[in-house]
């Protein structure tokens, strides 16, 4: 096996990892499974599976509402996984960690909160060409809602921002207006794996009064995020994709901005004082946490953090970029094949259309050959409009995954090139 240096320098030992990961011992049609859809969802590591166990064989019961043991151990191992997710990300306070169902369930709370609040007809929301449906519908919604204007950043032919090119607005311009109230935008594009200029975006949004919200989906799994230095206001992600259970994610808030909010969701744990004239609610986070949690999965979240601080957050980025260089270089070698996503900062995720191929074709006979990868528009329609294509199929790597696997796709893929045209 070809293994990488950089990532061995930093520390990792793609052979120790991977036995953490006991679904890589599954077989898919009678092969060893390779899994390249991580950007779609990640595995798990067993010490994330047993700490989920662990709590509904030890500990299980409601969290902050009864006196008895279990209920305490609930909850303390609750706010220990908040605390474990405030260091990772360095968020200023524990309470600034919101507890949601995913990153749509954040950026669904951050539109229809931010619109109550900030919005007013003409004025605008600002998001990328690039972005997920979930950061594109709930802005739509909460447009409609308030009169207010969606404008969208263009999306170069690499695959990275043309913030002078808005349509309709002089280029010297730049995106923002004396109406852009928000700006929304992925850390990182599910679809292209660019990683966006967040930090300088969010300082320039600032000097125009614009508040912030990031989909840090795609960014949590490969980035060591830092809140604070970015500078943002809200920073959405989800837990699956960093190595923790499905149904679990975070709406990272500034807490003064957090403070102003209006609640989403309404009903128990997020109230103070409830009469048939006047609710009064909870201090944060509890005002955003309405109904009992996902505590098993916040408790699996924060043993995710644990671990990727122990696997060290280097050393898997660096076995990740070395597995999309060498996917990079080994794939442009099939005939007509192009990568939609060539922007010079990526994480490891590679779309690519095969010319004759169609990408549903392509995913089953690879899947036939034990390999998993995504096909179709990623949940990004208006990418794949502006790209000319109606799908791609996506290949997105985990620390875990090596480069002999990657050999293994280019092979297969070009013996399925060779069956389907
Ligand atoms: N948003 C996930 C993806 O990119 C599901 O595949």
């Amino acid at each position: 096996m070809i293994m990488n240096t950089t990532a061995e320098h930093l520390g990792l030992d793609v052979e120790r990892i991977r036995p953490q990961f006991p679904i890589l011992n599954e077989l898919v049609h009678g092969r060893p499974l390779v899994y390249f859809d991580n950007a779609a969802s990640g595995q798990k590591p067993l010490r994330v599976i047993e700490a989920v166990d662990g709590y509904y064989r030890r500990i299980n019961a409601n969290v902050h509402r009864g006196v008895h043991t279990l209920s305490n151990l609930a909850t303390e191992a609750q706010e220990a996984a908040r605390e474990a997710v405030r260091d990772h990300i360095n968020a200023k306070h524990a309470h600034e960690v919101v507890f949601t169902a995913g990153t749509t369930a954040s950026l669904n709370l951050a539109a229809y909160s931010l619109g109550q609040l900030l919005l007013k007809p003409g004025d605008e929301v600002l998001i990328t060409g690039m972005e997920h449906h979930a950061n594109i519908v709930p802005w739509q919604l909460a447009c409609e809602r308030h009169g207010a204007v969606l404008k969208v950043v263009p999306v170069t032919e690499q695959g990275e921002l043309d913030l002078a090119g808005i349509p309709g607005q002089a280029r010297t311009d730049g995106p923002f207006t004396d109406r852009t109230k928000v700006l929304a935008i992925s850390h990182v594009s599910n679809t292209l794996g660019t990683i966006n200029p967040v930090k300088e975006l969010v300082a320039e949004a600032k000097r125009h009064g614009t508040t912030t919200v990031v989909d840090g989906a795609q960014a949590v799994p490969h980035l060591s995020v830092d809140v604070q230095d970015l500078g943002c206001d809200l920073y959405a992600f989800s837990g699956h994709k960093m190595y923790a259970p499905t149904g679990i994610g975070v709406l990272y808030g500034r807490e003064e901005l957090l403070e102003r909010m209006p609640p989403w969701q309404s009903g128990g744990e997020m109230i103070d004082r409830v009469t048939f004239e006047k609710t009064t609610y909870a201090k944060l986070p509890f005002k955003f946490e309405a109904g009992t949690p996902h505590i098993a999965g916040i408790v699996g979240l924060g043993e995710a953090v644990r671990w990727m601080h122990d696997a060290g957050m280097a050393a898997m980025a660096a076995q990740e970029l070395a597995l999309l260089e060498h996917a990079t270089k080994e794939l442009l070698q099939i005939d007509g094949l192009r990568i939609i996503g060539t922007a010079a900062k990526k994480v490891g995720v590679i779309s690519f259309t095969i010319e004759g191929v169609h990408h549903y074709d392509l995913g089953t006979l690879l899947d036939q050959q034990g390999i998993a990868v995504r096909t179709g528009h990623h949940c990004t329609q208006p990418l794949m409009d502006r790209f000319g294509v109606n799908g791609t199929t996506r290949a997105s790597f985990a620390p875990f995954n090596t480069l002999a696997e990657v050999d293994a796709l280019v092979a297969a893929a070009r013996r399925a090139v060779k069956l389907l045209r």
